[in-house]
């Protein structure tokens, strides 16, 4: 997992079928462990998917002096911040993981201090840190930036008021984590109101933290004077189903499904999606955690427009653009939440699709086009599952690069994608095997 030198090499297909489960969210899961640094006793996490991204945050925070052991056969993560000294995320490590930028809130409620690196992760615009420093700032922080490394300094906080910018996900994590341990009360307006904010805050409440609003635009917290939260059952914790990666099986379903169950998922977590997918023809059917697609004879043309949850997920747009070169007309995506993730459409051109990009955030999309095996590179997570339905769909032999992209998210996706019948294997292009 994780080698540079692997690639996907795949053979188009006519119809795929069977059934997927889905593994535990991503973006839950790393939130999860950053917010165990505000427990007093060891906390254990159950779904937890065997992602790379994982396995950062895991060394992230033993890099902090925090004990953290995942047991791949059971699915947990046990972490125990008792022992929890340094305030220095390793740079290294931290430029490769956006969600480092999580660990500010809890490492500064703790120690009073924390030095990071600019955050890397998938390159899908600037991915700027300005509402940290001004959240934290609006807290009572100082922020001093030498060499590259940024230092939070806030010994305690009193609370306040912030409002975001944008409702951006991490941002509201990180100072919601924080303000749980404050010592005033915290207003969090214009928050994140993803699924995965509202779990975070769930979890954090079954500790004792007092929390308002987790869910809303309005989160209001009211600190424990430092006095750290405590798992109160010895039950693990379970990560959410990954709705992002319901939504790229629903789109994979919605093109090759004849048919496709996706199950162990929260179908109202993607009604977005589905409902978009339905305006193209698609045929699907819902039960409480499952849902199945049959692609239909023809697929018609949409427009879709991302935006923060309960909106289209932006991590579905690139996905979603696949599937309407399918489709019968012109299509507009509108990508509004980041810049510069129209960057997988080049490739996706060179493959036979006809997409023009009218500027940073609009593309057209008309179709149907048939679409020709090629090498592609995967610009980021997202497009590279993106590049994977591509090549199912195409004719001949399509070879996807960065392949690690897509294993910070999603678990062995190509044994999971055999299971339906596709073909596609992972290949060493050092050994040349698998
Ligand atoms: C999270 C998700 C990511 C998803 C994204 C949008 C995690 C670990 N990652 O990323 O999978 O694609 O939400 O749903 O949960 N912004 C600023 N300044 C900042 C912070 C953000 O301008 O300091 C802007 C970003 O450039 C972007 C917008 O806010 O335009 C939303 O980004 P944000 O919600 O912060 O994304 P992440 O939390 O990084």
């Amino acid at each position: 997992m994780n080698d540079e030198k692997e690639t996907f090499v795949i053979q188009g297909t006519k119809a795929l079928s069977g059934s997927i489960a889905v593994r535990g969210a991503k973006n839950d899961v790393l939130s999860l462990m950053a917010s165990s640094l505000l427990f007093s006793h060891p906390v254990t996490f159950s779904n937890v998917p065997a992602i790379s991204d994982v396995e950062k945050m895991k060394i992230l925070l033993q890099g902090l002096g925090v004990r953290a052991d995942v047991s791949q056969k059971k699915r947990t993560i046990a972490v125990d911040a008792s022992s929890l000294t340094h305030s220095l995320l390793d740079p290294a490590l931290a430029e490769k993981i956006r969600a480092s930028v999580m660990l500010i809130g809890p490492v500064l409620a703790r120690l009073g201090e924390i030095t990071l690196p600019y955050p890397g992760g998938c390159v899908i615009g600037k991915r700027p840190v300005d509402f940290f420093i001004e959240g934290f700032k609006k807290l009572g922080a100082t922020v001093n930036e030498k060499n590259g490394l940024f230092s939070f300094r806030l010994k305690k906080n009193d609370g306040g008021t912030i409002f975001l910018p944008y409702p951006s996900v991490t941002a509201t994590e990180t100072l919601l984590m924080n303000a749980v341990l404050g010592h005033g009360i915290t207003s969090i307006q214009n928050a994140a109101c993803e699924p995965e904010v509202e779990h975070l805050a769930q979890f954090l409440i079954s500790g004792g933290a007092n929390i308002k609003g987790a869910g809303t635009h309005t989160i209001i917290v009211k600190g424990t004077r430092g006095e750290l939260l405590s798992q109160k059952t010895k039950e693990a914790f379970p990560v959410l189903p990954d709705r992002i990666e319901t939504g790229s099986f629903a789109v994979l379903a919605g093109v090759l499904g004849d048919p496709i169950r996706i199950t162990g998922c929260l179908p109202h977590h993607v009604a977005a999606l589905l409902e978009r997918l339905r305006a193209t023809g698609v045929s699907i059917r819902i039960g409480d955690d499952w849902i199945e697609i049959q692609k239909p004879k023809t697929l018609s043309s949409v427009d879709i427009k991302t935006g923060p949850y309960p909106a289209f997920a932006t991590d579905m747009q690139a996905l979603f653009a696949v599937l309407l070169t399918q489709a019968i007309g012109q299509s507009v995506v509108f990508e509004t939440v980041f810049e510069e993730r129209l960057r997988y459409v080049e490739e996706l051109r060179h493959m036979g699709a006809n997409i023009t990009v009218c500027d940073p955030h609009r593309a057209i999309v008309v179709g149907p086009t048939p679409l020709e095996g090629k090498n592609v590179k995967s610009p980021d997570l997202r497009a590279g599952l993106a590049f994977i339905i591509a090549g199912l769909i195409a004719k001949g032999e399509s070879v996807i690069h960065n392949v690690y992209h897509i294993d910070r998210g999603y678990e062995r996706i190509e044994e999971r994608l055999q299971a339906l019948g596709a073909h596609i294997e992972r290949v060493n292009t050092e050994n040349n095997k698998a």
